[in-house]
């Protein structure tokens, strides 16, 4: 999708990122008010009109826009400004076409458009994804989750750590990890899930943003990105022996007790290839272990001339970690901290060292109009696999 905002000021490039990205209506009237200067001016009410309501493209979504309409005028209205004509006209037409907006719901499907286009993104995309309004639907994996964003950034951030490494993702779900890992320039990009609902909308996502030689079937083809079903529980030692990651990758993946062994075995099993590591250089692996040094800022402030020194000292912490062995990187919602510890016992047991990386690590903020991803709430953990 193309997408020409150079014309536009900040605060409206923000409002239209946040309007593709299918922000909730309140989140996109707060950025309305900021482009107005605290109100929704007849300046940004045109701007509304021509750039997200008036759109004639595929992936606009009929009640979504109904929703939008309905809070901007109750806003607009609520505030003694003067609303438009065309937005009375247009909620007047979604009135009468459009299914009520619980009803309708429940099993929509829509296409987001995440756009990493602010803050010096270093490579700049607009990534539509194919997502589905039930969270549950496809066992959680057709539902875009708040660390994949996390991930997504932390990629983007530092593309020379994934570039040309084979990166393996366990859970992709609808895919926003794999489309930037391809962006960073990945050697290998393998993509799992063990639903094939999800995967079925995976392989969506990767056509529609032409991520392309996708290969379902063979995993030792020349393919750049592959898509393969692989729930944990049946994952057998041969077939993961094909692999061979320099990277694994995993968001949103530690929320279900059960699953957590199953989880596990196989991060260690793609893990542990090297054997020439020597253990006493690395911490014991008694559960969590702090991600110790900051990478060259301070207070957490990264200043402009620090930005290379950071991004450098990232870079050489990632290749040193990476030399003798694998690593797995998993951004995750500490949501229960029962199920993390029970992922804190588990990995301990099976000689796993786990370091959070949060406080180390300054994840630039690329999505900064998506005032409802709270990037704060996710944590990044690397593991690896340390000799008895
Ligand atoms: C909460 S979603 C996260 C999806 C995506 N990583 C994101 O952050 O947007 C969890 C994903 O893990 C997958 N998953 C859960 N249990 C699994 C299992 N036992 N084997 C393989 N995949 C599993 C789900 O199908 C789903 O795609």
């Amino acid at each position: 999708m193309e997408l020409d905002m150079t014309t536009m000021d900040l605060p409206k490039r923000h409002l239209l990122a946040a309007f593709l990205s299918m922000e909730p209506p309140q989140h996109l009237i707060s950025l309305a008010r900021k482009c107005g200067g605290g109100s929704i001016t007849q300046d940004v009410q045109q701007f509304i009109w021509a750039h997200c309501i008036n759109r004639t493209d595929a992936y606009a979504h009929e009640p979504y826009l109904k929703s939008v309409m309905k809070n901007l005028i109750r806003e607009i209205e609520s505030t003694g400004g003067s609303v438009m004509d065309e937005f009375y006209e247009r909620y007047a037409c979604y009135m009468v076409s459009v299914k009520e907006d619980g009803a309708e719901k429940a099993d929509s499907w829509v296409v987001k458009c995440i756009s990493f286009l602010f803050n010096d993104s270093p490579i700049k995309v607009l990534i539509p994804l194919r997502c589905s309004l039930n969270m549950l639907q496809g066992d959680t994996g057709c539902a875009l989750w708040p660390s994949s964003l996390f991930l997504s950034e932390f990629i983007l951030s530092f593309p020379e750590v994934f570039t040309r490494k084979t990166c393996f993702e366990v859970g992709s779900g609808v895919g926003l990890v794999g489309i930037c890992l391809q962006h960073a320039k990945a050697s290998q990009v393998i993509l799992t899930d063990g639903d094939e609902s999800t995967l079925a909308n995976l392989k969506v996502n990767l056509e529609m943003n032409k991520v392309g030689n996708i290969d379902s079937k063979s995993v030792s083809g020349s393919s750049t990105v592959q898509c393969v079903h692989f729930p944990w529980e049946s994952a057998r030692e041969s077939e993961l022996q094909q692999f061979m990651p320099d990277i694994v990758l995993g968001a949103d993946v530690i929320y279900d007790p059960s699953c957590i062994p199953h989880l596990v075995r196989v991060l260690t099993l793609l893990l542990q290839r090297d054997k020439t590591i020597d253990s006493k250089s690395h911490p014991t692996p008694q559960g969590l272990v702090s991600g110790g040094e900051k990478f060259g800022y301070k207070n957490d402030v990264c200043v402009e001339s620090d930005k290379a020194k950071v991004e450098a000292a990232t870079m050489e912490f990632f290749s040193q970690e990476m030399k003798s062995r694998p690593v797995a990187l998993i951004a995750s919602v500490i949501r229960n901290i029962d199920t993390f510890k029970c992922f804190l016992d588990t990995t301990s047991q099976a000689n796993m060292v786990v370091r959070d990386l949060t406080d180390s690590i300054k994840v630039s903020n690329l999505i900064p109009y998506m005032e409802s991803y709270k990037r704060s709430d996710v944590r990044l953990f690397m593991l690896s696999c340390v000799n008895k």
